[in-house]
């Protein structure tokens, strides 16, 4: 088939190109003007800054996709200016979204495959939830409230696309080469620093995924016929209390510092304060039932912080 694959350069768009080429489909990459050096082996290389709706429309005409693959986001940002990378990463979901389901119909396209998060759930019921629970639209941090309303208009944009079967991959937090949470990311250093600490209890579960199975998962997403919403998260969600000192430990770092629970928003973040205090984990059954996925790393525990 003939896959355009938007954020080429990404963590997960990147190997997603070889992996896609590799099952005999021609792959275009989309990337922006700045970055072509860093563009991967592809069929054709296609070049649009996703929030220019002309120049985007031009570039996936020219590539004539059957199926358009969405993995943009602007969190490598997180780092330097994380209220820069989220605002910025609300523009893509949002705007760089209804940009590109504009470009893949105009285009002939018939499938659109996005990336969402499997973190944006609201916090209530149990320890882990599935696909069809509310999402945190109305957090009290008015930051994370933003983010999660543009995760839910890119998932609503792309399941709602008409003539377009749309698929939703919501990544549980990523782990591996790339990532935050890989040994020379972002997370890895606070925590190897002694700067993030427990808060008492631990009790906010996460889901973890390995970048490979972020990749894995969307090439049937690409090539079968299913469509709606998948979390695609490992077999084990993981109270902080368990994860936190297993990857400090692996890292080399010392175990994190418990604090009172109240203090973490001001010592963390909010975003960080609530995945370690009250955030529920994703359960994959859906994308193992009915995309046919399944990962091939079944556990955090074996590799987080390891790479
Ligand atoms: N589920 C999760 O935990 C999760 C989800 C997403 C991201 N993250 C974190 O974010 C980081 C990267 O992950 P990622 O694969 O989503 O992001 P990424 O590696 O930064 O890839 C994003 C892609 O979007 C492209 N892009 C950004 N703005 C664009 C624009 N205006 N027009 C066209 N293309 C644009 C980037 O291109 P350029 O090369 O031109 O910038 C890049 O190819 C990791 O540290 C990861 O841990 C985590």
């Amino acid at each position: 088939m003939r896959v355009l694959v938007a954020g080429a350069t990404g963590v997960v768009g990147q190997p997603l190109v070889g992996a896609l080429r590799e099952r005999g489909h021609r792959v275009s990459a989309l990337v922006r003007e700045g970055s072509r050096e860093r563009a991967p082996e592809a069929d054709e290389v296609v070049v649009a800054d996703a929030l220019d709706r002309e120049a985007l429309s031009a570039a996936v005409a020219a590539a004539r996709p059957e199926v358009v693959v969405h993995q943009l986001t602007a969190l490598r940002l997180l780092r330097d200016d994380p209220a820069g990378a989220f605002a910025q990463t609300a523009r893509l979901r949002t705007e760089g979204t209804a940009h590109l389901v504009e470009a893949a119909r105009a285009a002939g396209a018939r499938r659109l495959v996005a990336q969402s998060i499997a973190f944006a759930a609201a916090p209530a019921g149990g320890p882990v939830l599935d696909e069809d629970a509310p999402l945190y639209t109305d957090a009290p941090d008015p930051g994370w409230a933003a983010t999660v309303r543009a995760v839910a208009e890119l998932e609503r944009l792309v399941l709602g696309a008409q003539d377009l079967a749309g698929v939703v991959l919501r990544y549980g937090t990523l782990y591996g080469a790339g990532t935050a949470y890989a040994r020379t990311g972002g997370t890895a250093q606070r925590v190897r620093a002694g700067r993030f600490p427990l808060p008492e209890g631990g009790a906010g579960v996460t889901s973890f995924l390995h970048v490979d199975d972020a990749v894995a998962a969307a090439v049937p997403a690409v090539e079968s016929h299913v469509t709606g919403v998948f979390h695609v998260t490992d077999d084990e969600p993981a109270p902080a209390a368990q994860w936190l000192p297993h990857y400090a430990r692996t890292l080399g770092g010392p175990p994190p510092r418990t604090v009172p629970a109240d203090l973490a928003p001001r010592l963390l973040g909010w975003f960080t304060a609530h995945q370690l205090t009250t955030a529920r984990g994703a359960a994959n059954d859906r994308a193992r039932t009915v995309l046919g996925w399944k990962p091939s790393r079944p556990t955090w525990r074996d590799g987080l912080g390891a790479e």
